[in-house]
């Protein structure tokens, strides 16, 4: 069986954690694409990881390339490419510069890739994945972003960690977009099958809530420079593996709607089914009314740059 094709659009701080993973892994060859002035680093960074295959016990093809030609037939494209947060920004003061690489990364993988599960990370998340799916036309189950599955992360890993408990026995969802109005939802987090709402005071779970909202601000703060990139990357192959091994898994993630929760023609996290035909099913929660009010509160920032980028593209 011939190895499957990963294209990493964007070889900077995600692109490179993302093409390791993807090697140990052994999700398939993998495929860096960043910028013709990027090209050496880019073919750097792949040897690198294609020189530490012994060590690491992994086989896998690892090109880095600026030309489109090389990702042609891919089976899944992660689009990174795109400025980050510097501390003071937010995510949407990255849209006017962003959502002319997405644009032209779309036009791109529209003719080498037409088949590839797309899943984007680049910001303001939200409105990058409604312009890219608007350039590529591509159907929307096999175009999503990356949000939800990282946002669900870091509230588990929030409540474990003062829990004192193993994150692995932590379950939970955050609806939303990705940015201070994303929806995290503690009425349906469990602790090993025990509610979190019985285990945690109300004001504990306020702050962890708050806190996941503004975790990709707080990094950003620590480091300094440039924004989240391990877990970012992670939540990505997360997504990656669920359609490539068809494993029907049930993740946060931002997924064109229909109607569903009462909203149609955007891009915004919701609770998905990922397996081998992409995003297979939304699913819908039964929401109280505070958590549906707060759903629409971030429709509305969602719809304000989703506006922006229809001026634009
Ligand atoms: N085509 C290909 N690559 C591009 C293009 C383009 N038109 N424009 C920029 N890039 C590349 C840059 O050269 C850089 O290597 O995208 C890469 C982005 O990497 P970083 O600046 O290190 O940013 P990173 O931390 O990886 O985040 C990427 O994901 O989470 C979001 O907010 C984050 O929007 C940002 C994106």
């Amino acid at each position: 069986m011939a190895r499957k094709k990963i294209a990493l659009i964007g070889g900077g701080q995600i692109g490179q954690i993302l093409a390791l993973l993807a090697a140990q892994k052994q999700l398939g060859n993998v495929v860096m694409l960043d910028m013709p002035e990027r090209e050496n680093p880019t073919k750097g960074k792949m040897l690198d990881i294609a020189e530490a295959a012994w060590i690491g016990g992994y086989d896998a093809k690892m090109t880095g390339t600026s030309n489109y030609d090389d990702i042609a037939g891919a089976d899944v494209v992660i689009v990174t490419a795109g400025l980050p947060r510097k501390p003071g920004m937010t995510r949407d003061d990255l849209l006017d510069i962003n959502v002319k690489i997405i644009a032209e990364v779309a036009a791109q993988v529209k003719t080498k890739a037409p088949r590839a599960f797309c899943i984007i990370v680049t910001n303001p998340l939200d409105s990058m994945v409604y312009a890219f799916h608007k350039v590529t036309g591509f159907p929307a189950k096999q175009v999503c972003g990356q949000a939800g599955v990282l946002d669900t992360s870091r509230f588990c890993s929030f409540v474990a960690m003062e829990l004192g408990v193993s994150v692995e026995d932590v379950s939970a969802t955050v609806l939303g977009g990705h940015g201070p109005t994303m929806v995290p939802l503690p009425r349906l987090c469990t602790v090993g099958g025990v509610p979190l709402t019985e285990l945690m005071k109300k004001e504990k779970i306020d702050a962890i809530a708050h806190r996941t909202r503004e975790a990709g601000t707080e990094i950003v703060n620590l480091l300094g420079t440039g924004s989240a990139f391990f877990s970012p990357a992670y939540a990505s192959i997360a997504m990656a593996e669920a359609y490539l091994f068809d494993k029907k898994r049930v993740l946060a993630a931002a997924a064109m709607l229909d109607g569903q929760y009462g909203i149609k023609g955007y891009f915004i996290g919701v609770p998905v089914i990922i397996g081998g035909k992409g995003i297979e099913k939304v699913i819908k929660l039964k929401l109280t009314a505070d958590e549906q009010a707060a759903l629409m509160k971030s429709l509305e920032a969602v719809k304000g740059a989703v506006a922006d980028v229809d001026k634009r593209i």
